[in-house]
């Protein structure tokens, strides 16, 4: 598994009994370096799980090429890096993954489009999803209604700074709170995964595809361009070389909180939301 992914993508390999032999990715290209395949794969090994992460994209074609040479399946996780029609996966994945859980862009507060190379595959993916229980409307109305105040809390500096004093006065991890609201399935995963999604979700998918605009991405890459340019040399910008760019996350490394400070200022940011502890900055709404 490329060495990037949410703590949940791991959970769902355990939960099947299989084990993660993690592939080190490159921090410019966010490429996994294929060149480490030939030592980690054992006989066992019948998996490859390539994640694009923060929007960016590389080149699949070596990294298949890489996987073929060992047999092993290739899974393309694009959760993070969908930006249109223009790339629905390598034509040589065997499977590539989409989703548009509450924190991407086309969200549809829920929902995946999942990408089938062989046809006797998808046959019986196809059969086993049959028999999943159908999501009920209430259960998607509860996650609209919990997203959306997250989104108004978040949204609202009156709100969220006074919260963030409190939480840090009664020694309350906020972000932790945070992280776990915005996840699609903060509590019984495999359960809640193996349900197909209501009518509702399905038509939300549907609106939310149909809006997706290529203007709007290009307009946010410009956006993000511009901030990029104006990065001190010292501050490492991971994916800078990636193959396609999109800005899903604007990840950064810096060595402290200060040098954090520093940059927001000296680039005029309108704001700057910080997951400081992993030094990892997310530039919303630029
Ligand atoms: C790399 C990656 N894989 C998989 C997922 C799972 O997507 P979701 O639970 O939103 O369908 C995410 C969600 O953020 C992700 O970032």
């Amino acid at each position: 598994m490329s060495a990037v992914n949410i703590p949940d993508m791991l959970r769902i390999v355990h939960a099947h009994g299989l084990k993660i032999i993690s592939l080190d990715i490159d921090i410019e290209t966010l490429a996994p370096k294929i060149q480490l395949i030939d030592t980690l794969v054992t006989e066992r090994t019948k998996v490859l799980v390539v994640a694009s992460i923060y929007g960016r994209r590389f080149n699949m074609a070596p990294i298949v090429a890489a996987a073929r040479h060992h047999d092993l399946i290739v899974i393309e996780d694009c959760a993070e890096s969908f930006s249109g029609f223009d790339y629905l996966g390598f034509e040589g994945s065997d499977l590539a993954l989409f989703s548009f859980g509450p924190i991407k862009h086309h969200t549809a507060f829920g929902g995946a489009i999942a990408k089938v190379r062989s046809k006797d595959l998808y046959e019986k993916m196809s059969s086993l999803y049959e028999d999943d229980p159908i999501q009920s409307h209430m259960e998607y109305l509860k996650k609209i209604i919990k997203y959306a105040i997250a989104y108004i809390l978040l949204d609202c500096p009156r709100i969220i700074k006074p919260g963030m004093y409190l939480t840090r006065l009664l020694n309350i991890d906020h972000k932790k709170y945070l992280i776990g609201m915005m996840r699609g399935f903060p509590d019984k995963l495999m359960t809640k995964l193996r349900q197909r999604p209501c009518d509702a979700l399905l038509a939300m998918m549907t609106l939310r595809l149909a809006e997706v605009d290529p203007t709007a991405i290009s307009l946010s890459n410009l956006k993000h361009e511009y901030v990029s340019q104006r990065m001190p040399c010292s501050v490492t910008q991971v994916g800078a070389k990636a193959d396609t760019i999109n800005h899903w996350l604007f990840p950064i490394v810096v060595v402290s909180d200060f040098v954090y400070i520093a940059i927001s200022k000296s680039i005029s940011l309108l704001f700057f939301c910080a997951v400081k502890s992993g030094s990892l900055v997310m530039a919303s709404d630029l």
